[in-house]
């Protein structure tokens, strides 16, 4: 059986979805691996190295895919697969009808339930801890400060204030991160259960009367009430006031990112200040966020919206995102063949296009 893994055609995209470790494992297992030409170079794996461990080199993505049961990639390939073909990626719902007409059984990287069994596959927690880590590096190197206490022989520096809003998976992450550079942390969100996981971090909680836990289905979050917004803004203006650095990560599955930061707020910050709004491709969680570009207010505050911070640090985001894909196509081959059980929890779940049909409309 011949799985392909093809290079990432978006520009701005350096990640692969497989690496040369998790190949091996396919290829002991006796899935016959072919490469595209350079696909894993931008996250530092020449051809050799995909040589070394059995798979093979086609020269182009069409080449790569003839006779492929499996396609793997960080997005859906523009080529056309055959009918037939399994899928594995990341896959939009705007997508997913072209797939399901061509034929092609896809799983969707994005869909994979947040429980224990699915941990292993979990590619939005996987690309989310390096996102969070790599939040709080991109915000610091564009500090005008630093962030640790100093005791010198120049005198002493103050621990830089950090401020996380929303403390998932990169949340969480970015509080670990901001930590260990020294910064005097605090975070807020706005379930209940995470306030432990903070403070077990060593950060603040930020508490804000009247706002109960707004966990909904999933463990996600959901929408607040109008006062309970409210309530929110009226608190975070006096915290975001005095950060150095804010981190936001706070999103609600398939609503836009909730407003946590206004113009206004942005105006009390002081000159120099740094937001850096993971947030920004779904709306923002600062009014002031334009997703992949950089705002300097008149009062000094940088505001980044980056875009994709995961393919930044394509090395350990793609040796993550390669082990969850390796575990679901373990699951999905059986007796040299794919073998798709729709009882499976995470199958069904994740399995958008199938048999002709949008699963998962
Ligand atoms: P996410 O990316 O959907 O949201 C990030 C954070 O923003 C969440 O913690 C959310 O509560 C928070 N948030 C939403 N609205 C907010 C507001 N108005 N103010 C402040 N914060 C707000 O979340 P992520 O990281 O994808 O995690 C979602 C859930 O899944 C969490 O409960 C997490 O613990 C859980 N999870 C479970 C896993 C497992 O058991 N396998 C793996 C990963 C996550």
């Amino acid at each position: 059986m011949r799985l392909a893994v093809l290079k990432e055609t978006q520009t701005s995209e350096r990640r692969v979805a497989q690496v040369p470790e998790t190949a091996a494992k396919l290829v002991k297992a006796g899935v016959s691996v072919v490469v595209e030409r350079d696909a894993g170079l931008a996250a530092g794996f020449d051809d050799a190295a995909w040589n070394a461990v059995g798979a093979s080199i086609a020269s182009t993505a069409a080449e790569a895919v003839v006779g492929a049961a499996i396609v793997v990639g960080l997005h859906a390939p523009e080529l056309q697969l055959a009918p037939g073909t399994l899928l594995v990626s990341f896959l939009p719902p705007a997508r997913r009808p072209s797939m399901a007409t061509a034929g092609i059984s896809a799983l969707a990287m994005e869909k994979v339930p947040r429980s224990t069994r699915g941990q292993a596959v979990d590619a939005l927690s996987s690309q989310a801890t390096v996102a969070g880590y790599q939040s709080v590096l991109l915000g610091a190197s564009r500090l005008p400060r630093l962030l640790p206490m100093m005791t010198t022989a120049a005198g002493t520096l103050k621990p830089g204030r950090v401020l996380v809003l929303g403390a998932g998976v990169a949340g969480l992450q970015a509080i670990a991160t901001a930590n260990r550079l020294g910064a005097q942390v605090s975070a807020f969100d706005v379930r209940a259960a995470v306030k432990e996981q903070v403070q077990s971090l060593g950060a603040k909680f930020v508490e804000i009367d009247g706002v109960t836990s707004a966990e909904g289905a999933g463990g996600y979050a959901k929408e607040l009430a109008r006062d309970e917004q409210a309530r929110i803004l009226v608190t975070l203006s006096r915290v975001v006031q005095q950060a150095d650095l804010v981190i936001c990560t706070a999103q609600i599955p398939n609503k836009p990112a909730p407003r946590l930061i206004t113009a206004e707020m942005v105006a009390a910050m002081q000159r120099g200040a740094v937001i850096v709004d993971l947030a920004a491709e779904s709306g923002g969680n600062c009014e002031l966020t334009r997703p992949g570009e950089e705002v300097l207010t008149p009062n000094g505050v940088l505001v980044l919206g980056p875009r994709n911070l995961p393919s930044t640090m394509p090395l350990h985001a793609s040796m993550m995102f390669a082990k969850n894909v390796l575990t679901l196509v373990q699951l999905c081959v059986k007796d040299g063949g794919v073998s798709l059980d729709l009882k499976d929890d995470l199958i069904a779940a994740m399995l958008v296009t199938h048999a002709g049909e949008v699963r998962h409309p």
